[in-house]
């Protein structure tokens, strides 16, 4: 106990939400601590870093030749080994205090979906950038705590995270996930789409940050009471000059269809496929909606629509999973049998 309590004083664990658009560091007892986009700028050549997370995304797709802003996850999980590693490194320095006089523990959220050689990675990742020991946990079981669910019941809950480069769907009971689809799909897709659309239809070109903006603006799933309209700015694809044209919900809706299909359909297939006592507690408590991009407008409806079941989109949709992480971290002994087995 007086070990522990030492232990506990001298060192400086955290629990990270390694996303494909943000990672978000929870300091042991503290809460969140370090909130940034997951990107990182470095010199080409010297591959030394200029900037993490928030200044290095306000470089994307501004960079000259002798800077790289980049994103180093993709689809959920690690797409360049070595700049996460850089990314983690500067961010678990980051969230330390007491400088560390011991390395500290990680819990690190996940996707369901993650097959071993990627979780292989994300606990290498980790461990070269300064932890100690690594613990995993699934993203949507962090999520589902960080929202208070009662996971530990034998009692079906259903959550849908919606993050930039994955959807979570997961069937929750007694601790564990019984079900779950995982499609690496979500935010960064509907970029893509809204991208590909206006060059389409109108020869406009836009950087995707550009189409992020238009998405998080005036995006939707379904119809709004009130249409909107944006004007955007970019490149004229026949002329080549840089023009500004009027834009409207009702088009970027039809841009994003496809993916938000996609999504809803995959939602549809998991609840079909719910043995009938889960489901009917389902049905009884209904959907959580978590995740940055299940705040476009009318998703929650979409898919209330679709599977006939309340949904819900909780308070803080971008900060759950680390909540829930830090939860665990904070009661480890309890949450133990949660943490995904060693690998
Ligand atoms: N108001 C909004 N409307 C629509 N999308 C939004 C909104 N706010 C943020 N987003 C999108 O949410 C996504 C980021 O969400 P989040 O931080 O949950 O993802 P992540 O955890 O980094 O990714 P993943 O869990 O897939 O690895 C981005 O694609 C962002 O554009
Ligand atoms: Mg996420």
């Amino acid at each position: 106990m007086f070990w522990k309590q030492i232990m506990n004083w001298i060192t400086n664990d955290v629990a990270i939400d390694l996303g494909t658009a943000n990672t978000l560091v929870y300091l042991k007892g503290h809460g969140i601590v370090v909130d940034e986009p997951s990107v990182v700028a470095l010199e080409t050549e010297t591959k030394k870093v200029i900037a993490v997370g928030n200044k290095a995304k306000e470089m994307l797709g501004k960079t000259p030749e002798e800077i790289k802003a980049i994103k180093p996850m993709k689809d959920g999980v690690i797409a360049n080994f070595e700049v996460t590693e850089t990314m983690l490194r500067h961010l678990i320095l980051l969230s330390q205090q007491k400088k560390f006089l011991i390395r500290p523990r990680v819990i690190v959220a996940v996707p369901s979906g993650i097959t071993e050689v990627e979780k292989r990675a994300v606990k290498e990742s980790a461990e070269h950038a300064g932890a100690r020991k690594v613990y995993l946990v699934s993203e949507p079981l962090a999520s589902a705590i960080g929202v208070g669910l009662p996971v530990h019941e034998p009692y079906g809950n259903m959550l849908i995270d919606i993050g930039g480069g994955t959807t979570e769907i997961a069937i929750i009971s007694l601790s564990h996930i019984v079900d779950h689809n995982s499609i690496r799909i979500g935010g960064d897709e509907m970029d893509e789409d809204i991208v590909s659309f206006l060059r389409k239809k109108h020869n406009l070109f836009i950087g995707e940050s550009t189409a992020e903006r238009i998405k998080i603006k005036i995006g939707s799933a379904y119809p709004l009471p009130n249409e909107l309209t944006m004007e955007v700015r970019g490149r004229d694809l026949v002329s080549g000059f840089p023009i500004s044209m009027k834009i409207s919900s009702e088009e970027i809706r039809e841009a994003l269809s496809e993916t938000v299909s996609t999504i809803v359909d995959a939602i549809k297939r998991l609840f079909e496929e719910t043995a009938p006592e889960l489901s009917a507690d389902i049905a009884d408590r209904g959907v959580v909606l978590t995740g940055g991009a299940g705040q476009l407008k009318g998703l929650d409806q979409k898919i209330r629509e679709t599977i006939d079941l309340p949904v819900t989109l909780v308070e803080h949709p971008l900060t759950c999973v680390v909540m829930g992480s830090g939860k665990i971290l904070d009661n480890l002994e309890e949450y133990q049998k949660i943490l995904l087995p060693n690998i």
